[in-house]
């Protein structure tokens, strides 16, 4: 029976750009797509940008645009680097937009007239020089716990400690520098405890995965609060009827937006909303989430659909996240890898198998292992896939004009390739892609040692057995052909290819038992090469050069979360009593007994200077001779343990490794001024 069924992938912010980690979800999730269309279902992809939020419109305001004009052009990049990956939505729209405006309304009006809609006075931390309500992120201060400097609002990086905001030590705004004052004011939240007993049977139901459900059952038994939906202006969002300057909280309308690229797709093409979305819909709505927003897809998002009166989902496939090389993406490491920047040397599709063969149906974190990703690349795409091809098609097109032999030369081992249709299926639809990956290569092993045992070259070099080795090698060919089916889900450009050089319409599942007999193939091109190391290693580089030219401009526009919020403001006198030179590194070694410093000798043109600077942690004294960098020439020379300090070099970052001296252009001389 064909089946109606709406996809979604989570939103991506729009700010910020997509990266491998966000890539698993959407790899995983058109995979699960491509394989439904392919089976012959109606099957529906949707996403859009996530557009609303504080951190958005601070980014905006900090880059002189307007958050439309940030999330217009994030949006073409997003949608540039999901076409390359060959992630085919059928439409990516955008949060900020009519459809998810009167959505959104619709969601909160009818909650609100069934009653799950209260309000109540609550006190905040307020920035009284920017005249803003500040998210917990916005706030920077000393940890109440174990005293480190400079953590968030709501938890510290270094001993891990969660507080309200109020507890802070010396808290300050991340946004202006002020010190935060509380204020009171009115919020909108969601009753979510209204909803307590159908979502416990919801979340029973078979809708969620297991351990996503015995999670919930934590939650609870903690008790659901009600939920805040209501942020202050400034905020960049929708108001809230009936509710002047009073916005809708980004999580809010970021699931309605689900339903609003939907909206805005079936307008476009006709397909009948409103048969997806009423209660009793027979359509399915699938959504692929990561494991960090279960909370929202599993409690806040059927509670808002069954009180606005639409179906709730059918099921939530959440996964887990992505680690490089065993760690959390880094950017010193040169692991947190942009999706532009693996563009810019590799094969899309690469990925996207090495993904898949490493998915499953549950929740655990997959790893890229840079090197096992290039040696799983290398050996079974390359080495046993695409080598099927390549080493039949040549004697076909040279000695028998492309024409495939008219009879299987093997009937059984097609049989027993195209017997596994069901069972790779099946594992395809429960999402479990990395078995179906080994049966699939299990079987190119297969192809593979027949080709071998058969030694149709050998056999070419007898008088008269043209037939027999054309039958061999077409065999060779078909078997590929069935392989190429069960793996155009993963690899949609290159089966696409392999389509082209068999010269047969797109492949389908139900026609996999067909063999190609008598069939005029073209001539085959390369359809894949090996990865080379070089190609990671320059992936890896490039991640590093990005991240160092982001804090530089970092540094000046970012107001996000992990920049340092700026210092209490100085008058033009103390800043023009600061001499700053251009410096030439003549010397840097390392200091007998200190953990931290180098010893740099510093030619500022007219004389050198001894410098103890901190940041031995992020580079080899020999790569830094012949550098030049800034100082502040004239600080009062300091007596060190270890000698006598004459300036300070000036270096960008948060410290370890992510420490960066400042490198002017080759132009500057040594002892030039700074201004
Ligand atoms: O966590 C995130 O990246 C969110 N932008 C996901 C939103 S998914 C949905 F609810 F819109
Ligand atoms: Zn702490």
């Amino acid at each position: 029976m064909q089946r109606k069924i709406l996809v979604t992938s989570a939103l991506p912010y729009a700010n910020g750009s997509i990266h491998l980690g966000h890539l698993v979800e959407y790899i995983q999730t058109d995979i699960w797509v491509r394989f439904q269309k392919m089976r012959g279902h109606e099957c529906h992809y949707v996403c859009a940008d996530d557009a609303h939020g504080t951190p958005i419109m601070l980014r905006a305001q900090n880059q002189g645009i307007t958050p439309e004009e940030l999330i217009a052009g994030v949006k073409q990049e997003h949608e540039a680097d999901f076409a390359e990956f060959n992630i085919a939505f059928d439409n990516f729209h955008s949060t900020h937009s009519p459809e998810n405006e009167a959505l959104a309304s619709q969601v909160y009006l009818a909650n609100r007239e069934a009653g799950h809609i209260t309000t109540r006075t609550i006190s905040q931390a307020y920035d009284p020089e920017k005249e803003m309500f500040l998210p917990d992120r916005f706030i920077r201060g000393e940890c109440p716990k174990c005293h480190a400097q400079d953590q968030y609002g709501d938890n510290c990086e270094a001993c891990g400690a969660t507080y309200d905001p109020t507890d802070l030590i010396n808290p300050v705004s991340a946004v202006s520098g002020a010190t935060p004052i509380t204020k009171d004011s009115e919020h909108h939240f969601f009753k979510l405890g209204d909803f307590e007993e159908s979502l416990k049977t919801w979340t029973r139901g078979g809708h969620l995965q297991s351990e996503v459900s015995h999670k919930l059952d934590e939650w609870f038994e903690s008790g659901l609060r009600d939920w805040d939906i209501s942020r202050d202006a400034p905020y960049f969002g929708f108001e809230i009827p009936d509710a002047p300057n009073k916005f809708f909280y980004v999580w809010l309308d970021a699931p309605i937006g689900y339903l609003a690229s939907f909206k805005n797709y079936c307008d476009r093409t006709g397909v009948d909303f409103d048969e997806f979305m009423k209660p009793d819909s027979t359509a399915e709505m699938i959504h692929f989430i990561g494991k960090d927003i279960i909370y929202f897809h599993a409690l806040f998002w059927p509670a808002m659909l069954q009180g606005a009166g639409f179906r709730l989902p059918n099921s939530i496939f959440a996964h887990g996240f992505l680690t490089v090389d065993g760690k959390k993406m880094s950017k010193s490491r040169g692991t947190f890898i942009k999706a532009r920047t693996y563009l810019d040397h590799l094969n899309p599709e690469y990925l996207r198998y090495y993904y898949a063969a490493k998915l499953g149906s549950g929740i655990d974190d997959i790893d890229l292992n840079l090197e096992d990703f290039q040696s799983r690349i290398n050996s079974d795409l390359v080495g046993k896939l695409v080598n099927i091809a390549s080493r039949c098609a040549g004697y076909i097109s040279k000695k028998c004009d492309g024409k495939l032999s008219a009879t299987l030369a093997d009937s059984a081992l097609f049989e027993e390739f195209t017997s596994q249709a069901d069972t790779i299926a099946e594992k395809m639809e429960n999402r479990e892609f990395g078995h179906a990956m080994r049966d699939i290569m299990a079987l190119a092993d297969k192809a593979n040692q027949y080709i071998d045992d058969m030694k149709p070259w050998a056999l070419a070099k007898e008088e008269g057995k043209q037939q027999e080795v054309n039958a061999i090698y077409s065999m060779g060919i078909n078997l590929f052909r069935v392989l190429a089916t069960y793996l155009k889900p993963v690899l949609p450009k290159t089966v696409e290819q392999a389509e082209a050089f068999l010269n047969i319409e797109p492949l389908t599942w139900a026609d996999i038992a067909t063999p190609l007999l008598g069939h005029e193939i073209n001539k085959f091109k390369p359809l894949m090469t090996r990865i080379e190391a070089d190609k990671i290693e320059a992936i890896q580089d490039a991640s590093k050069e990005t991240l160092k030219a982001e804090q530089a401009v970092a540094v000046k526009q970012e107001v996000t979360s992990d920049i340092e919020p700026i210092a209490p403001e100085i008058s033009f006198d103390d800043f023009s009593k600061i001499d700053l030179r251009i410096a030439k590194i003549a010397n840097a070694e390392h200091v007998e007994g200190a953990k931290k410093l180098l010893k740099l000798t510093l030619d500022i043109g007219n004389g050198k200077m001894q410098v103890f600077a901190g940041i031995k942690s992020a580079y080899n004294p020999e790569d830094l001779v012949g550098k030049l960098t800034v100082m502040v020439a004239n600080l009062a020379p300091r007596k060190m343990k270890f000698g006598l300090s004459e300036g300070m070099v000036l270096a960008a970052g948060p410290g370890g490794k992510d420490l960066f001296i400042l490198n002017p252009d080759d132009g500057a001389q040594p002892g030039m001024r700074v201004k």
